[in-house]
């Protein structure tokens, strides 16, 4: 009885997914506390880096390509890993600040973070210390492509092989686990991020137009596909000219997206071969029956699934709630450890 009360007045571990586009704070035993755009903007100052934090999350993804003189807003994480040091130590102490982690006695709370595996060394220290320098007790950090794998339910822990492919804003990792462990791990530094930009190209040489990153973005939400034979859809994008300089309304077809998006994703399912080229046989039997799952937000592009099955032979299924299967999987291994480490 007593133990359970001091457990209460301790605040509760979390899981932190601090991704290329968005970054998530699940807390153990209450769920998803954040889940904003790893945007922050500053107040710029004649002192560089001295700026002030003036939003940061959805709002300041607003502010992205469109920030008056006097704010810039930055996205610190690029490939999945931090590019700006500051601005993501800045991001991260004001999600935590917003998520409320402290216990009522204002003790920090314990961290389990996702890295992509191909994070060096000196990546990992900076997540670490960004982690520390935002209010965290202690950090422990967590394959990214692994604790999507628990997220999105893959039987991590037995003796048969799994595939994972996370595909996020800035990197598409593909792992093969098995008994708890990754036993294969291959990547790209492609992402949604990449698609948007090969967008914003392909409509820029073909229009003579070009699109904000946010507007190619949309696009391809709405009509983006991953294979070329699909009924005809469009949608309306409005960019800037490049003969006279003013907007111009253009209208895309689901065609020229999907040619537009044909080119990074070469190397995704290239990548995707690979790991059925070089992973152990036994795990690739097994992958064989049970097929692939896919996670991160690269897996809601439309048709992806179905070009992927037609590229590998196997079953391919997009996992429930891809956005939110790190962050959620990261928190159910970091309990299990918890688990089996204290009784
Ligand atoms: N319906 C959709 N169709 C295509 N792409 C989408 C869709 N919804 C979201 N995305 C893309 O998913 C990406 C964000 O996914 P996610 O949040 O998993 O990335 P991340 O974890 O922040 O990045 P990383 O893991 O690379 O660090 C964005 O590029 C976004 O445009
Ligand atoms: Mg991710």
């Amino acid at each position: 009885m007593s133990h359970h009360i001091f457990r209460r007045l301790l605040p509760r571990p979390v899981a932190v997914d601090l991704g290329t586009a968005n970054t998530l704070i699940y807390m153990h035993g209450k769920g998803i506390v954040l889940n904003q755009p790893s945007v922050v903007c500053f107040q710029k100052t004649p002192s560089p880096g001295a700026g002030r934090v003036a939003a940061v999350g959805e709002e300041a993804k607003q502010l992205l390509g469109r920030s008056p003189t006097n704010l810039e807003a930055i996205r610190p994480m690029r490939h999945g890993v931090i590019a700006d040091f500051a601005a993501a130590e800045h991001m991260f102490r004001e999600f935590v600040e917003m998520a409320r982690l402290r216990s009522v006695f204002g003790l920090r709370a314990e961290f389990t973070i996702c890295v992509p595996c191909s994070a060096t060394q000196v990546e990992r220290r900076a997540i670490r210390e960004a982690a520390l320098a935002a209010g965290a007790a202690k950090v422990s950090l967590i394959d990214e492509s692994l604790a999507a794998a628990v997220g999105a339910g893959l039987p991590v822990g037995e003796a048969r092989g799994s595939m994972v492919v996370d595909m996020g804003g800035g990197t598409t990792e593909v792992a093969v686990v098995s008994l708890g462990g990754v036993a294969y791990q291959g990547f790209v530094r492609i992402g949604g991020d990449q698609f948007d930009a090969a967008i914003v190209s392909y409509v820029r040489s073909l229009y003579g137009v070009v699109l904000g990153d946010q507007t190619a973005e949309h696009v391809k939400k709405t009509i983006g596909s991953a294979t070329l034979d699909v009924p005809t859809e469009r949608a309306r994008a409005i960019g800037r000219s490049l003969v006279d300089g003013l907007p111009r309304t253009i209208e895309l077809s689901n065609h020229d997206v999907a040619e537009a998006l044909a080119a990074p994703l070469r190397p995704v399912v290239d990548a995707i071969k690979l790991a059925l080229e070089n992973a152990p046989p036994e795990l690739v039997t097994d992958i064989a029956h049970s097929g692939m799952v896919l996670t991160g937000g690269g897996a809601l592009l439309a048709n992806l699934d179905k070009r992927l099955a037609e590229e590998t032979g196997l079953a391919v299924r997009v996992a429930h709630e891809p956005l939110t299967c790190a962050v959620r999987g990261a928190s159910a291994a970091a309990s299990c450890v918890d688990a089996a480490s204290f009784g």
